[in-house]
């Protein structure tokens, strides 16, 4: 499942987040890359650790929690301090599935990559290119949002960004481990908690509701790795 989640961060946030970028230090970003994608990589990253990917990297987190959208898509169990990369003068990431296994540099715990998250942290309009390609069975899709909008996709699917030909992107990227490995158990546990939302909106009271919800937590139960 393929989701866009509007509005993680405020405009303020936005504005907060780019000023500290725009004046930061970047490195090549092949230092994070693989093997496989080390080759077909052409960006700026800000290393892991780096004072200024903590201190943003914990209000990206702070955003996520007061998300009900991405806790109901993602069903996180542990989310991979995010990182903050920059595209320009024709930078790009060729096509590249990500890393399964990432360790944490600050703590050595291993994170399992369920699911793959871009933070967009420039508008639109700044660049030219810069989309985010993402492959699935039904196609390729072609992403690219407002700044402070999210995108989350299986990170089992094979993608890349092409080519920044003006301006400059800038975003934020992460990975979850998620309570639900499989995207397709994952994908049918949000339909159903949508489903009930919306259930309790248009139906208030409706006894079915309750029953749904308790059909939500037993596959969640059931389902779950924690
Ligand atoms: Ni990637």
């Amino acid at each position: 499942m393929l989701i866009t989640i509007p509005d993680v961060l405020t405009a303020a946030e936005v504005a907060q987040a780019r000023s500290t970028l725009d004046a930061a230090n970047w490195v090549d970003g092949k230092v994070t890359a693989g093997y496989q994608a080390q080759s077909v990589k052409e960006n700026l990253q800000l290393p892991e650790g780096h004072p200024v990917a903590v201190k943003l990297g914990e209000m990206v987190l702070a955003a996520l929690a007061r998300s009900p959208l991405f806790m109901s898509a993602a069903l996180p169990l542990k989310v991979f301090p995010p990182m903050f990369n920059r595209y320009t003068g024709g930078g790009h990431f060729g096509t590249h599935v990500d890393t399964a296994i990432r360790a944490m540099a600050s703590t050595g715990q291993r994170i399992r990559t369920d699911i793959s998250a871009t933070l967009f942290l420039s508008t639109p309009e700044e660049y030219d290119g810069g989309e985010l390609l993402v492959e699935d069975t039904y196609g390729v899709h072609s992403v690219k949002l407002p700044a402070g909008h999210m995108v989350l996709y299986p990170a089992t699917s094979l993608h890349r960004v092409t080519a920044v030909t003006r301006g400059a992107r800038v975003a934020s990227f992460f990975w979850i481990q998620s309570m639900i490995r499989s995207d397709s158990d994952r994908t049918l546990l949000y339909d159903l908690d949508t489903a009930i939302q919306r259930l309790a909106k248009e139906v208030p009271g409706n006894s079915a509701g309750v029953q749904l919800t308790g059909v939500y937590h037993n596959l969640l139960r059931r389902w779950a790795e924690i």
